[in-house]
């Protein structure tokens, strides 16, 4: 039975991907988003959209009276790791305060399922081994910590109120919808990926490379890209998979890939030279960050596109056929 979803940030990166999912699996999307990040062109046609901010409490609640969801998918966030340790507060009280409220509104309205997009920034990593959940958490950014904050919040509201979530931690999200639909478009765009694209076709100055000299096998940072799609999928199972208890998924391949490897795939999926400069490291980046994805994968999440080229060659045809992402 088509089942009725409710979408935060739906109009983002991560979240349209989800709702695209949910569309294909014959599911209805509703999308509230204040389209400050996220794109109304990544909504698609027939999906509902509810231009609202979740600060605005009475807004929140009108929607979530208007129920039955079988569940929230909560993205709606600020996500720049660098930005939130220039405005710490803001991320503190936009992202925490605004996960909080929702999540009171969702147990007030007896909304029964909550899924969270966390992110790996929650762990305070110092190896270059595979990450698992229970990994000691200490963010090293205001960004990490409001995710932290949320997710404490849920444990709370499932303890003592009965509501079921999933924390999803992403690792480095990456690649566009393998049918051309959705791509990543950030404003301002601060991600490896599409910055070496976009400086492969020359619409970028040359990117640079923030350090190498870390204790790392070439000296640049090495991250776990996980398809974005994947990533979709993962929250789909998770819905399901909660009827067994609260989750926290840690969400990659398992396998790390330097800045310079990356680079190098940009180079063979474009077949053009990706123009850098090195440059010093930039502040708040660990050396390396791969995640151990087990409790994901024996509940049974199968990554489709985990081949490196794969995840670039989507973004990459992404971005060469929408030059100027979702705007004219
Ligand atoms: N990098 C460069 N040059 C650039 C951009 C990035 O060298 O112009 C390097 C970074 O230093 C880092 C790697 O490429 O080593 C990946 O950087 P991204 O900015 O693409 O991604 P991050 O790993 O910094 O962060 C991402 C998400 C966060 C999330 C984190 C979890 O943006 O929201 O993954 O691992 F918390």
């Amino acid at each position: 039975m088509p089942r009725r979803f409710l979408v935060t940030g739906g109009a983002g990166y991560v979240g349209s991907h989800l709702v695209a999912a949910l569309c294909d699996r014959g599911d209805t999307a509703v999308v509230l988003d204040n389209l400050s990040i996220g794109h109304r062109q990544a909504v698609p046609d027939g999906v509902e959209l509810i231009e609202a901010d979740l600060a605005d409490a009475a807004a929140i609640d009108a929607v979530l009276k208007n129920g039955p969801w079988d569940a929230v998918f909560h993205f709606a966030a600020l996500s720049q790791v660098g930005e939130s340790m220039r405005e710490p507060l803001r991320y503190l009280m936009q992202n925490a305060g605004n996960g909080m409220r929702l999540i009171d509104a969702c147990v007030r309205h007896r909304v029964g399922r909550f899924v969270l997009s966390s992110t790996a920034a929650l762990f305070s990593v110092t190896g270059d081994g595979l990450i698992p959940e229970d990994a000691p958490i200490d963010p090293n950014s205001a960004y990490g910590d409001s995710k932290w904050m949320i997710e404490r919040t849920l444990r709370w509201a499932s303890e003592v109120q009965g509501m079921r979530h999933a924390c999803l931690r992403y690792f480095n999200a990456a690649g566009a919808d393998p049918k051309g639909r959705l791509g990543e478009d950030h404003r301002p765009e601060t991600h490896l990926m599409p910055l070496a694209i976009d400086a492969a076709l020359g619409r970028r100055p040359p990117l640079t490379v923030f350090g190498n000299d870390y204790p790392t096998p070439d000296g640049t940072c090495v991250r776990d890209y996980i398809h974005v799609s994947d990533l979709a999928e993962a929250h789909l199972l998770a819905v399901d998979a909660m009827e067994d208890g609260d989750i926290r998924w840690n969400l990659g391949n398992g396998a790390g890939y330097s800045v310079m490897e990356i680079l190098q795939a940009v180079e063979r999926v474009s077949g053009l030279p990706v123009p850098h400069t090195i440059s010093d490291r930039r502040a708040g980046d660990a050396a390396s960050l791969v995640a151990s994805a087990a409790p994901a994968l024996r509940a049974g999440w199968q990554p489709k596109f985990a081949d490196i080229d794969t995840i670039v060659r989507t973004a990459f045809l992404w971005r060469q056929a929408h030059p100027h992402g979702y705007g004219n």
